[in-house]
């Protein structure tokens, strides 16, 4: 097993301070794409990821979109014959709220108990910034890289990135490459480097349930006039049949199952079902029969109700019948859904199922590709040799429940391969108060990704 090579690991040793102060700074901007008040903090963490790269020694433009910006860094010294490499990542986070749940302040970056605390330290600020980082080093030290790197990083992930496949169709030529890396997601435990194998797809859907012109006296008016809140329950209450799969017709249609040697190899990973459980806080668990928490996770699709409206929600009682109800509504689909043709099956099944004496409409809010990969080849066999020299073990494969639409966009349109290698931990509060990135990981990530450019630029 080779090491981090000495020369990039003692100038990362170096310069350690300056690096944690540097993240720390594109830590407080608040980059919440989500809400148009941050589109200013947005716009300059943008700018700050330009200055971060230009000042590693690569080219830098911003892009303005009709959302957020794209900023797209460039280094083409490699020598001839050497692999162009794209690294992606994004700059924007989730909304912090609620804010009285974190123990510290969410863009205010906080070292406690060997965790960064920060809105966006894991996702995905500071997986991002170990990559600029990790060039950084080697232009640093030996004033050139062993391979050609595109830098892509996006400010709308958090919210769907509508305006980037559009970006990566009308700059092919400028972001063509022979594979894209990104660190977006987690190990599959401290000290474990783990490689991707596959992520699931997404329709997010709204539902709207009208019912009376307004709101009615429940006394005056109930019995008689149908209640939206009690036909939205009742739609969402056919989602599911009695063992956990989703009713909807068609649904399963295109679920691919998964090779056996994959899920053979599913079973080795050290998988602690009742400590997942009580990580959650949940009574207890229950997905769909016949498969195994991962499996359930990875491997099949999900319905979930992600935010519900109707009615009073106010102190106290009020006998009020309700105009209408909403609920906010995704799937997550497994290789080969596609997010269209679910939006289109969910859309007939709410039709039919839908009480009479109320209309209902389905809205599509956004949506994004299943993945899955082989994991073959030298981009694989780089990436494992890499993660071996810097965590001192070789990485197992794993699969992902989130989602990361670009993904698909990337080998559809560029036909490069893409590794996912990510450096977060399970607990880490990606979305919630207190999300956190290990420091250590961050560290360690950042050589693994040195290493990386160094693997990938030998001649195989
Ligand atoms: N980094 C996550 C994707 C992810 C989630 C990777 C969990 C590994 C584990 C990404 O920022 C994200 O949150 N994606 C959204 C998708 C979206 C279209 C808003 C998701 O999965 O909900
Ligand atoms: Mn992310
Ligand atoms: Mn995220």
């Amino acid at each position: 097993m080779t090491a981090v090579p000495r020369d990039l690991d003692d100038f990362l040793r170096t310069h350690d301070a300056r690096i944690r102060d540097e993240l720390f700074d594109l830590l407080r901007i608040p980059s919440v794409s989500a809400r148009s008040e941050h589109d200013a903090d947005t716009a300059c963490a943008a700018e700050w990821i330009a200055t971060s790269l230009r000042s590693a020694g690569l080219g830098c433009v911003v892009h303005q979109t009709a959302g957020h910006p794209i900023v797209v860094g460039e280094y083409r010294g490699a020598p001839a014959g050497a692999p162009t490499v794209l690294v992606y990542g994004h700059y924007d986070v989730q909304p912090a709220e609620p804010l009285e749940l974190w123990t510290s302040p969410a863009f205010e970056p906080t070292l406690r108990d060997g965790r960064i605390y920060a809105r966006g330290s894991v996702d995905d600020k500071g997986q991002l910034f170990l990559h600029i980082k990790a060039i950084e080093a080697h232009l640093a030290v030996r004033g050139t890289l062993p391979v050609n790197v595109i830098v892509l990083a996006e400010g709308e992930e958090e919210v769907g990135s509508e305006h980037l496949a559009q970006f990566i169709e009308s700059h092919a030529d400028l972001l063509r490459c022979d594979a894209v890396v990104i660190s977006d997601s987690a190990m599959f435990a401290p000290g474990l480097p783990s490689v991707l194998s596959s992520l699931r797809g997404l329709a997010y859907l709204q539902i709207d349930v009208q019912g009376p012109a307004q709101d009615l006296h429940s006394g005056s008016y109930g019995g008689a006039v149908v209640n939206p809140a009690m036909a939205l329950a009742r739609i969402l209450a056919t989602m599911h049949d009695a063992d956990g799969r989703i009713a909807i017709a068609g649904f399963y249609d295109d679920v691919r199952d998964w090779p056996p040697h994959v899920r053979e190899q599913m079973r080795t990973l050290p998988f602690d079902v009742e400590h997942f459980r009580a990580e959650t806080g949940a009574p207890a668990l229950r997905g769909e029969s016949g498969y195994s928490v991962l499996e359930q996770l990875w491997t099949r699709p999900t319905c979930e109700v992600n935010g519900l409206l109707s009615g009073y929600t106010g102190e106290g009682a009020k006998t009020v019948l309700p105009a209408k109800a909403m609920a906010k509504v995704s799937f997550r689909l497994v290789p080969d859904q596609d997010p269209a043709r679910v939006e289109r099956l969910v859309r007939e099944h709410v039709a039919r199922v839908a009480p009479t004496g109320v209309s209902a409409t389905v809205t599509a809010l956004h949506g994004g590709r299943p993945w899955r990969a082989e994991l073959t080849g030298p981009l694989f066999d780089a990436a494992r040799r890499a993660l071996a020299a810097a965590f001192g073990r070789e990485p197992v494969i794993t699969g992902e429940g989130g989602s990361i639409p670009v993904v698909g966009d990337f080998e559809r349109i560029l036909g490069a391969p893409v590794l996912l290698v990510g450096f977060g931990l399970p607990g880490e509060n990606a979305h919630a108060p207190d999300e956190w990135m290990s420091l250590e990981n961050f560290t360690v990530g950042m050589r693994a990704i040195a290493c990386l450019w160094d693997e990938l630029g030998k001649k195989s």
